[in-house]
């Protein structure tokens, strides 16, 4: 049977921390771990023929973690956004941040323009970051958007249609996930990519984020492809 590779993968990376405990270890080294192994990873899946790969790697809610935890994250987002810079040669991967960027220190935003400048023309596989992300939020600053827009007398509110609105949305024109794979085993959406996970397939696993492999993300194409996806019709 011939394999339908989807276009655009979204990942909920969750369980660093579950995975830092079992083994003794801080939360940090979880998440050091965590983003070693999606380093890793974004090759393999590339090669797989996936075009777009959308992961969850800070949410607007974490911030309420405890201080330490919250600026140990931050440095270990700064300095991989930093080798991802360094590495721009070696790959071609396209890489851009989603969520609000204002809340973010401005080193690190310069950083992330940066990165997304470098990686623009790039033909290869398309990484969305999410950074402070929370798709309630990405809904609101969509609507606020269109608000202004409408105020200043850019669009009448009927150019508002469901495809104008999704364009809106952090992800813009591209095509809507396909599959969402979670980590960590809990069943619930944590507030990521709301509106354009609507008929997405979702995918739970029990593994803990550092440990997921190009293996697993076979697995869960395997699945997938056993899917009948009807968006509402017979
Ligand atoms: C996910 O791992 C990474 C972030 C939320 C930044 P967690 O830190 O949530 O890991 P668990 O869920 O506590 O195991
Ligand atoms: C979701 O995981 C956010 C990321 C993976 C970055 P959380 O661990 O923050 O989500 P909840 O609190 O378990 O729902
Ligand atoms: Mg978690």
């Amino acid at each position: 049977m011939t394999q339908t590779v989807p276009a655009h993968v979204a990942i909920i990376m969750d369980g660093n921390g579950r995975w830092a405990k079992k083994r003794h270890l801080a939360h940090t080294a979880g998440h050091r771990a965590g983003a070693q192994a999606l380093k890793k990873l974004a090759p393999a899946v590339e090669k797989l023929g996936v075009k777009y790969l959308t992961v969850y790697a800070f949410s607007t809610e974490n911030w309420k973690r405890p201080q330490e935890e919250v600026s140990a994250l931050m440095k270990l987002i700064h300095e991989y956004i930093q080798q991802y810079i360094d590495d721009t040669k070696k790959n071609d991967m396209r890489i851009f941040i989603i969520g609000d960027k204002s809340r973010l220190e401005p080193e690190l935003r310069r950083k992330i323009a940066e990165l997304e400048a470098t990686t623009e023309t790039k033909p290869g596989l398309q990484v969305n970051i999410a950074l402070n992300y929370g798709g309630r939020d990405e809904i609101t600053r969509a609507a606020r958007n269109l608000a202004k827009k409408t105020a200043r007398g850019e669009i009448v509110p009927e150019d508002i249609t469901e495809t104008f609105f999704a364009n809106q949305l952090d992800t813009g024109s591209m095509p809507y996930p396909d599959l969402l794979i979670k980590t960590g085993g809990e069943m619930r959406l944590s507030n990521f990519l709301l509106w354009k996970l609507a008929y997405t397939e979702i995918y739970v696993l029990d593994k803990f984020w550092p440990d997921f492999t190009i293996n697993d993300m076979r697995k869960a194409i395997d699945w997938f492809n056993g899917r009948e996806r009807r968006f509402g019709g017979r």
